[in-house]
């Protein structure tokens, strides 16, 4: 199972429960990140202010992927709420990589917690290329593979398949000190052979779940409502499938997990925690409150408390029944 210690007695809400953690050597003063692509941190900070940095909601923030060129994502509708969830079809718009490290890197960087970048490629060669550009750039603490996005064909079929993954950490794997997370489909039978293969190739850990493949029908037209056909579903509405999922990955391997899949509020991160994750990640819930992650990390003392716990390292460290 993937546990840990934690590194220090933090306690910045005075309840007496320490919920710092580490995240491959990451320090983190909590175990709530960002899902990839769910939190605009610049537009976020533009239209709150600089209270969104001093008081920011992730112990550690996930950029949106980036790819070597620029995408323009894919035709509207790109989001459709479903009973407890979301489907998006987004497709992972971005400015690419020379943009990117021009532009918005520089921000991020600045902000008040570990930076971890989200890069995508449809080759190793793209792959190569973005870990080799962000990952030499200073302020870059952890670098997050995405090989599950299901609005991008390319992107899944590497995360299906175990040898794919083996062959493409071991060619990353040299070429940066950071950490290397591999963010995991859920679309798959096994997604514990594929975490295996990440950490047997040098991945130094996982993440999961991305979304789940989904499609929302207009039957008035006969049509299909997202402008690129299907999406992937988030939310709560897929909570009990990424713990099922987390469940077994963290059972499979020894490297970190990180848990998400309808992250809401204090108790469901513990859940997360319970099956294993050694941090979570919030996701859709950013879309209806972008303080969720606070809310999370506010209610995470409480959950731990009524159970017993200490500390969130006790949590980690202890084993599901
Ligand atoms: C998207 O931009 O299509 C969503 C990102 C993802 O699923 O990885």
């Amino acid at each position: 199972m993937s546990r840990s210690e934690a590194t220090g007695p933090e306690d910045p809400d005075g309840t007496g429960i320490d919920l710092s953690t580490e995240l491959c050597g990451i320090p983190l003063e909590n175990p709530v990140l960002n899902g990839s692509g769910t939190f605009d941190a610049l537009a976020a900070r533009k239209a709150f202010g600089d209270v969104l940095v001093s008081e920011f909601p992730f112990a550690g923030f996930v950029s949106k992927t980036i790819t070597v060129e620029p995408r323009a994502g894919n035709p509207p509708h790109r989001l459709w709420e479903t009973p407890s969830g979301m489907i998006n079809s987004i497709g992972l718009p971005n400015p690419g990589l020379a943009a990117f490290c021009e532009g918005d890197l520089g921000e991020l960087s600045e902000l008040p917690v570990p930076l971890i970048v989200s890069v995508m490629a449809d080759s190793a060669e793209g792959f190569a290329e973005l870990v080799e550009a962000v990952g030499g750039r200073a302020g870059v603490a952890g670098l997050e593979l995405n090989v599950s996005c299901p609005n991008v064909h390319s992107g899944l079929i590497v995360g299906e398949q175990p040898d794919e993954i083996t062959a493409l950490v071991r060619t990353l794997r040299p070429l940066t000190g950071l950490p290397l997370i591999v963010k995991l489909t859920p679309n798959v039978a096994n997604p514990e052979r594929v975490a295996v293969a990440a950490e047997a190739a040098g991945a130094d850990a996982v993440s999961l779940v991305n979304t789940l493949k989904a499609t929302a029908i207009d039957p008035d037209n006969n049509r299909a409502w997202l402008g690129a056909g299907g999406g992937g579903l988030s939310g709560p509405a897929i909570r009990p499938v990424a713990l099922a999922q987390v469940r077994a990955v963290a059972a499979a391997v020894s490297i970190p997990v990180v848990g998400m899949g309808g992250v809401s509020d204090g108790e469901s991160a513990l859940e997360f925690i319970l099956a294993g994750a050694r941090v979570v990640a919030v996701g859709t819930e950013n879309f209806r409150n972008p303080r969720a992650g606070q809310v999370v990390r506010e209610g995470l003392p409480d959950a731990l408390q009524r159970r017993g716990f200490g500390s969130l390292a006790e949590a980690q460290a202890s084993t599901l029944s």
